[in-house]
Order: C-alpha cells, then structure tokens, then sequence
C-alpha cells in the first residue's frame, strides 16, 4: 500500500479511516500516463511506415554461435550492433545496441539462469537487398531486408514473426549534453522538434510523397525500395537532429518531482507482427483480463513495478511487479516474446480483427475474403539495449519450457506453504497470535502458518521485535512450533533512518544504501518514516542482508520463521510515482532507471537465500515477495497486493494469477477476502472456496478492517470455510505434486485451459474457470447470490467428473451446474489420477506420513494415469541426495498399476494406500491385489451403480511399493 497523496506522516489509523468510508478508486493522478512520460510519448509519436533503419548486409559477420551485422539510422548516422542467435530448443534471441556507445548501456545481470546453447547459423540465400539465415534443425530461417530494416521468421514457407516490420524501431542513442547550446535553443526547440516530428513521427497527417510510392495514411508497411521521407529530400545534419530533441529529453517533471536526466534520452523501441494471432496473454502484473486487449486509442500496458494505492480494474495501469514476456496463441501454434529490459516499459497492442464481432468474422471468413487475422505488439522501455528472445513453440507446452529454459522455474516450495495462512496487518501482541492459534484448534481449522505484519516489529525496525508486545518472539514460535505451525514476519527493504538502529548503522557504515545523484544516501518516507533502501543490486549487500537471518543476528527468529519482502517496487511515499527517483544511482554507477523492475526480484532473491543459509544450505526458503520480475519464481510466492473485499476483486484474482503463472510465477495468490473493506460473510465464504483452489492461499485484511479470522462470521459460515480449507488440505499431494513439476519442467500450476486444449478457440478468452496441473478444472462461484454457474467441460470426446457428485458428463459441453452455499465447482479429467490425503489434520505437518488414496478417473477409452512426489517437504535431499519418491499411476486393461516414474529417487515413508476411488468403472466380480512380491489377494469394494463409482477399501499396500490391483 501507498500513502494516501499528499501524506508525509504515517498517520496510518486516522488515513485508514477515511479511505475504508469511501469507495476505492485510485487516484490516477499520482501514476504517469504514457503521454506524460516523456520517452513513452517519443517513442509512440513515431508512427509506422517509415523506419530511417537500414541493415548493413555487407557488414555480416558470421561467427561459431552468433550472426552480426550493422544497422544505421540512416538520419543520424548512429551505428547500431545487430546481433542473432538460434539457441537450442527453438528460441531465436536479438539483440541490438550501439556499435559505439558513449558509454555502457545497462544489459539486464541475473535474470538468465544460463547463457543458452547455440545453434550453428548459415547464410542460405542472399540477393542485393536481402539475406537469409537458416537458424537451426527446426527449420526456422530469418529473412533479414536492407532497406527499410526488417526482419521476418518464417518456418518452411509460414511466416511467424516479423520484427519492425512496421518501422517501429526507434534507438535513442547516447550523446553529449550540448548545454550552452541546448540552453540558447531552448526556446526554439519546441517549435524545431514540431518540425522534426512532421518529418519522421507523422503526428501530423501530411501528403504522401512521391517517393513512398503514394502511401496512404496509416498504411502500416512499407515495401523494399521505399524511400525514407527526409532522408531525401531534407536530410538533417547529425548537429540539428542532436539539438532537435523534445525539451524534457535532459530534464524531466512530473508533479512535484524533478528527474535530472544525465544521460538525456535513452530510449529502445521495437514492433513484433505476428500474422495468424488474434489472441495474447502474459506481461503481469495488471489488474485486467487474461487476454490482453488492443491498446489503440488508450494507454499501452505499461511494466514498471508500483505500489499503487487502491488499484482499479480492468486497465493497463503498472502493478507492483513485471515480467516482460507476452505470449501469442492461435489454434495452430503458440509463440512468445520475452523482452529483457528491467526499465520502465510501455507495450502497445493493435490487431486488424479488433472490434470486429464474429458474425463479421464469420462472414469473411464465408465469403473467402478478409485479411490473415494479425496482430502486433510494440515494446518501448526508457533504457538499456533491445535484447529479445523469440520463444517459437509451437505448443503453449513447449513455450513455457522456453521460457523456464532461460529464467529458471518455480523453487519447490516446502509443503507448508502450500497450506492455509492466516494474516493480518496486525496481530497485536503475543496473546493475540495465542487466540488466533487457539481459534484454529478449537474450530478444527486447518492452518499451517500465522502472519505478523510491520506493527510487530519495534518501530517499524525490521529484525526486531516490539518489546511490549512481542517480548518473548522465540517462545511464541516454539509455542507454534509445538502446534506443527509456522510463522511469518514482515521485513521491508526501507530501513529507518535512525543512528540507534543496528541495521541502519552497519548498512550506513558499509556503504550499502542506494545513493542520490550527488552521492548521499537515498532518504525517503515509508512505514517507519524518513527510510534508506539499501542496494540490492550490490552482491555484496545481498551477502550481507543474507547472514542477518542466522538465528544469532535476528534475535528471536526459530527455524518456523519465514518471511514477506513487501513494498519492494520500491514503494516510497515521498516519491515519483510512489517510487524510488530515476536518477538515483545504484551500484557500478547504473541508475535506478535502468533496472527499476529488478529491484523487488533482488530483494527476495538475498532474503531466500538468507533462509537458506540460515539451516546451513539444508532448507527450502519461504518467501513472499509484492514486486517482481523475469525470474522471481526461483525464489519464492508472489501475490497480487492491496485488493479489496468486493466481488470484482474476487473475480480478478483468477486472470491475474493465470497471467502470473503463464510469465512462470506459479506460486500465486491473492489476499483472501479482500485487503481493504470488510467482505460480508458470502463474499468470504467464496473467497475461501476459491482461495483454496489457487496455488498461494492467505487470508489477509488491512489495519483498519473488522477482525474476520474464519469462526467470527457464525456457525453455518465456520462450517463452509473449514470445508473448503480441509478440501485444500485434502488435495495437497495433488499440489504438490504439481509443483514439482512446475518446479522440473515450467508449467504454470493454475493454467489456462488453452495450455491444456490448445486447440479449442473457445477457451482462449476464458476468464472464470481454469486448469490446476492437468487433471482438475475449477470454475470457483464468484457471483453473489449465484444460483448456479456455466462451466466450459472442453475436449471433444473427453468425459469430466464432478468432483462433489462424482457424476460424469461428457466433453465438450457447457454445463450449468446449480450451486449453494457449500458449492466449489471442481471437475476431474477423464484419464487421470489425483492423490489426496483424506484425514485431514491441523497442519501439513500433523499429516506426514498419513495414507493416500487414489481417485482414478477414466477416460471413455477405460484408462487413466497420474503421479505422486513425495519427499521430507523441506530441505533440498530431494535434490542433492535423490531422497524422493516420485510414483506412477496407470491404469489400462482393467489393472491399476503403480511403478516409479523415475528410479533416481528413494524415500522412506511409511504411508500405505488406504482407497482406491475409480470414477466411471463397472461392477467387477472380484478385485485383486498383486503386491511386487507375486502374492494375490482379494480386495473388499463396493460399487455405485448410479453413479459407475467402483470404491476398493484398503489396500493397504506401501505408497513407495510397485503393485497391480485387477479387476475382473
Ligand atoms: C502493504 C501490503 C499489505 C500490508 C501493508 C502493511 O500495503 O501490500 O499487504 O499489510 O503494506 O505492511
């Protein structure tokens, strides 16, 4: 959360108050508009068609790995570098930036888990104007076209990708203040820029020249041979194109704010044509649909991590995080485009198809006429160089593999934070987290970890804790501990600017704070008042911040304590845009400019690998981060930040966490029940219901809220929440088991059903209903007053189970399943396995060891299979010593199998297989269990006719065991 405007103290209580009593609205005036920033507004001046690019094919250099050739701006005369690379697995990178820079451009550290293999690249055609590169095995050649620059990617003769294809790129290149001179032209600048701007950004409608051919307006491409209007007829020297610079390029204000701009403009825009997509997903965080909308006549999507007080919905506003990764999708194939920038970025959408409706569609389609459905997507950031990968797919599979390729994928969490959290900002004192707990127990609510907020802590000083009222810490969480609970505190990078504060003293001492342009520590105002943020981009202050959580420098923490990074965009309340200042300086000199959107990714990245350290390299971290980036998933849980408790709100957690995990950021959530307002008790209730069913579950409510801990709405209320957690708890092998996968292989948990039907147009806009892993679909009730609800049951052919009813239905449909209060539409996949654990326990822990049983539903075929992970649920001997098991479940020919899916691992557990539930079996005239051992035995069940529900009661085999139950 952001202070309200205009607040310099935190007055938190009397502010709280006043803004829970009126309706929640940001305020818009406080966040920047495309046109008010200044590279945002130069960049979408340039309007396409007219790129002064030209591709320096003569200059080719063809190395062992990558291909380089030079691009000049033919009215500048600046150079730039083109640089090509197939790397393996169907990814092509880019990279352009200044042959000669004046000086270094920030490119993006820490973000790519590994330099990708290469693959050899050959020149396969070349003719005057362009040349052809083959790009690998898969076929993917890469036309490069001199004049205008363009490039398009073609796969035998389909065309995926074109890159400025519409002229787009613009490169702002480095250059010298000329002060006294910029100072004298001040004035006439504007009216100069006008001119300019007339010449190449075509604000202003104008005549087509000769020399374009008779171009009309707004004509998108320009052909080979095309002539650059003013490249030939008034070519401006490289003096008057260097002084002809916006005013505001050096220097730059909004509000109250001053951006002294030392390196001028810096500017990188490119566009991508994708021919064939209508439809694109991806580039979280924003509070809006799944499928990103068309950007035209409105703001673009803008990246660039915020504390946004009191988002709205449904707009392209910047969030508290960014991953620059946008994923196009068609029936035919899938494709993405990562943009490695970590500045402020702006990403403009266009498509020929928008507003047309489907009938209009349809009848284009009809009459064999209408354009190849297109669209086209426009990145601008403020700094750096471009450096994009183009993740070719083809299958959405196929793409998050890519993606995972190159920035890693989800860490595994430990198990208990896939359990229920309880928070609050706050709970008081030690005897409130005492009730809290006690609560939990006497409502037989599971709850795997408690959430302490910044009160705890002694004046808002991170790693201490109040001494009036958290005066024994490590007696409270052994207390916890005992319980088989956890906790979680709060640890903010703004650190209180207070001499008698540790922390604050060695971070001072060190040189270890984010510097002003002039060199002093950057002060600002946050929760604890005037606040330093220390440097995360320094490895050596990560090293530092790491070591204070050894048990021995955060007095009072236990190995059950784990932590929440918040308000690390970075949120400052006093400024720009609630955030750090742009011409702040980091280390090696960067500005904070050039790597806003990696501030927040390092802060949870030195907080993760402090837990690590802490155990001594044994445990899996815990980690809660606002802001991210490209790569947070390595370290940890996202959520969606300062919601409210308003059924809109509930609604878009869905979208917004399937954009999260399509960017790779699986492990997410949003704060149940809404942050700000009270919800009454049906929002709750349903909050809860789909809570459980999202991957990061947390009940969180602001300062200033009604207490609302789940036994305080009632009986009947208590009893629809503790089923809808114990339906969590239940499922937990099935989320874990997800993650893991996650964890190998970089598919999203909660998806899309587009990821898992790639094919079915009718899922590509769905925004209600969703897949976790493969096997479940959840349509969670998000209507008030809801009666029933239309769920979409994909996949021709396919059958689905109601997992309440076990009642099957068949594929594809669209259902309407009536609902009541009680209601959770979920829906298991004809063909799979999902584990549960049915004693359900108070934690996660409490449940170790506990037996599984199986729900195999079949598919029409009579088939079905799934998997099970198992391992302690918290260190990494699942990695460095193989101690996992990691099971196999088939079922075919009427026989029930279970074999390892893969042998490296070995565990020991003593949980046995107590059921046995198949969805849509026969009545078999016996069952039988073949343990390894080549024994049989007989197995109790029973069948449900009405329902074709076959229920084999215990087995009672080891789940680590090989064995065969057969029916006959
Ligand atoms: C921010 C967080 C919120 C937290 C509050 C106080 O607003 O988003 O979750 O409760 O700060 O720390």
């Amino acid at each position: 959360m952001a202070a309200a405007p205009g607040r310099r103290r935190p007055a938190v209580l009397l502010w709280a108050a006043v803004c829970l009593a009126t309706a929640l609205a940001v305020d818009r005036s406080n966040f920047k508009t495309c046109e008010q920033s200044g590279f945002c507004r130069r960049q979408r001046g340039l309007q396409p068609g007219h790129s002064p690019y030209r591709a320096l094919l003569e200059s080719l250099q063809l190395g062992p790995d990558a291909a380089r050739l030079q691009l000049v701006n033919e009215v500048t005369k600046v150079p730039l570098l083109l640089e090509l690379w197939g790397l393996q697995g169907n990814v092509t990178r880019i990279r352009i930036k200044e042959l000669n820079p004046l000086r270094p451009r920030f490119e993006v550290p820490d973000v790519l888990v590994a330099e990708p293999p290469v693959e050899r690249l050959a020149v396969t055609g070349r003719d005057e104007g362009s040349l052809e590169l083959s790009l690998g095995p898969a076929g993917h050649r890469l036309l490069v076209t001199e004049k205008p620059f363009r490039m398009d990617l073609l796969q035998g003769r389909e065309l995926l990708c074109s890159v400025n294809a519409r002229g787009l790129l613009f490169f702002e290149h480095l250059r010298q203040r000329r002060d006294s001179f910029s100072d004298k032209v001040s004035s006439s600048v504007g009216s100069l820029w006008d001119k300019i701007k007339t010449l190449f950004h075509r604000d202003t409608p104008r005549e087509p020249t000769a020399e374009e051919g008779g171009a009309a307006e707004g004509q998108e491409e320009t052909t080979g041979g095309t002539e650059d209007a003013g490249t030939q007829s008034e070519k401006p020297t490289e003096a008057t194109a260097e002084a002809a610079e916006e005013p505001g390029s050096w220097e730059e204000t909004f509000k109250t704010h001053t951006d002294t701009k030392p390196n001028g403009p810096t500017s990188v825009g490119l566009d991508f044509s994708l021919p064939g997509f209508e439809h694109v997903y991806g580039i979280p965080e924003h509070a809006d649909s799944l499928r990103l909308r068309t950007t035209e006549g409105g703001d673009p999507y803008r990246l660039y991590n915020l504390d946004v007080f009191q988002y709205e919905l449904y707009n392209p506003m910047a969030l508290y995080g960014s991953v620059p990764l946008l994923l196009a999708h068609s029936a035919r194939r899938t494709l993405g485009i990562f943009w490695l920038n970590a500045a402020e970025t702006w990403v403009d959408i266009s498509s020929n198809t928008a507003g047309k409706t489907l009938f209009g569609k349809l009848l284009d389609y009809m009459q064999g006429g209408g354009e190849t459905p297109q669209t086209d997507v426009r990145w601008m950031s403020e700094s750096g160089i471009v450096d994009v990968f183009l993740l070719l797919g083809p299958t959405p599979a196929a793409v998050a593999g890519q993606y995972a390729a190159l920035t890693g994928t989800q860490a595994l969490p430990p198990l208990f934070a896939l359990g229920y959290h309880q928070s609050r900002w706050n709970y008081n004192d030690e005897e409130d987290v005492a009730a809290v707990e006690r609560g939990f127990e006497e409502h037989a609510v599971p709850c795997d970890v408690l959430w302490l907020d910044i009160e705890h802590a002694d004046g808002k000083r991170y790693f201490t804790w109040d001494p009036s009222k958290f005066p024994r810490p490590r007696d409270m969480l052994q207390r916890l501990a005992a319980k088989k609970r956890k906790m979680v505190s709060i640890v903010d990078p703004h650190i209180k600017v207070d001499s008698g504060y540790r922390v604050h003293n060695e971070l001072r001492s060190r040189g270890f704070y984010v510097k002003t342009k002039d060199g002093s520590d950057y002060e600002g105002w946050c929760w604890p008042g005037s606040a330093a943020y220390p440097d995360f981009t320094n490895p050596e202050m990560r090293a530092w911040w790491a070591s204070m959580f050894a048990y021995d420098q955060y007095e009072g923490s236990t190995e059950n304590l784990f932590t929440w990074n918040d308000m690390n965009e970075p949120s400052v309340f006093s400024g720009p845009e609630v955030t750090m200042h742009k011409d702040a300086v980091h280390h090696g000199g960067w500005e904070h400019r050039d790597l806003h959107n990696l501030y927040g990714l390092y802060v949870q990245m030195a907080t993760a690998e402090g837990q690590i350290q802490r155990s001594g390299g044994q445990h899996r971290p815990f980690v809660l981060s606002r802001a991210f980036f490209a790569g947070s998933q390595r370290y940890g849980a996202v959520w969606t930040g300062d919601n409210a408790a308003e059924w809109e709100h509930l609604k878009i957690s869905i979208p917004m966490c399937l954009s999260f995990g399509l960017a790779g950021l699986s492990f997410c959530g949003s704060d149940v029940g809404g942050f700000f307002k009270n919800p009454e008790a049906e929002l709750l209730v349903r909050w809860y219901q789909a809570g459980a069913f999202q991957p990061f579950f947390r009940a969180h409510a602001h300062l200033d809220t009604a207490r609302r801990e789940p036994w305080l709405f009632g009986e009947e209320n208590v009893a629809l929440i503790r089923a809808a957690i114990r339906q969590r708890y239940a499922l937990l092998p099935f989320w874990y088991t997800a993650f893991y996968r996650s964890h190998r292989h970089g598919l999203p948990v909660m998806r899309p059903l587009w990821m898992e039907y790639p094919e079915d147009a009718t899922t590509f806009a769905i925004d209600d209903q969703y897949m976790i892993d493969r096997a479940l679909l959840v349509h969670p009730v998000t209507e008030q007053g809801a009666r029933g609800v239309q769920v979409y049951l994909p996949g021709k052919g396919e059958v689905w189970y109601d997992v309440a009813s076990l009642q099957k239905h068949h594929a594809p449909q669209t259902l309407y399943v009536p609902v009541t209060m009680s209601s959770v539409p979920v829906f298991q996949r004809g063909g799979t396995v999902v584990p549960r654990q049915e004693r359900v326990r108070r934690s996660t822990e409490c449940m170790r060891g506990d037996p599984f049983t199986l729900y195999v539903a079949l598919s029409p075929q009579g088939t079905a299979e799934g998997d099970l992970f198992l391992d302690d649920g918290q260190s990494f001997d699942y990695e460095t010593k193989a101690r996992y098991l990691h099971r196999q479940f088939t079922f075919a020919g009427n026989t029930l199998t279970a074999s390892s899916a893969d042998p490296r691992g070995s565990f020991d557990t003593p949980a046995w297989l107590e059921r046995v539930v198949i969805l849509g079996a026969g009545k078999p005239a016996a069952v039988v269990l073949r343990p390894a051992d080549g024994s049989e035995t007989r197995l109790d069940f029973q069948h449900e006719a009405e329902t074709s529900v076959l229920t084999l009661r215990k087995p009672g085999v080891r789940i680590g065991d090989d064995w065969a139950i057969v029916l006959r």
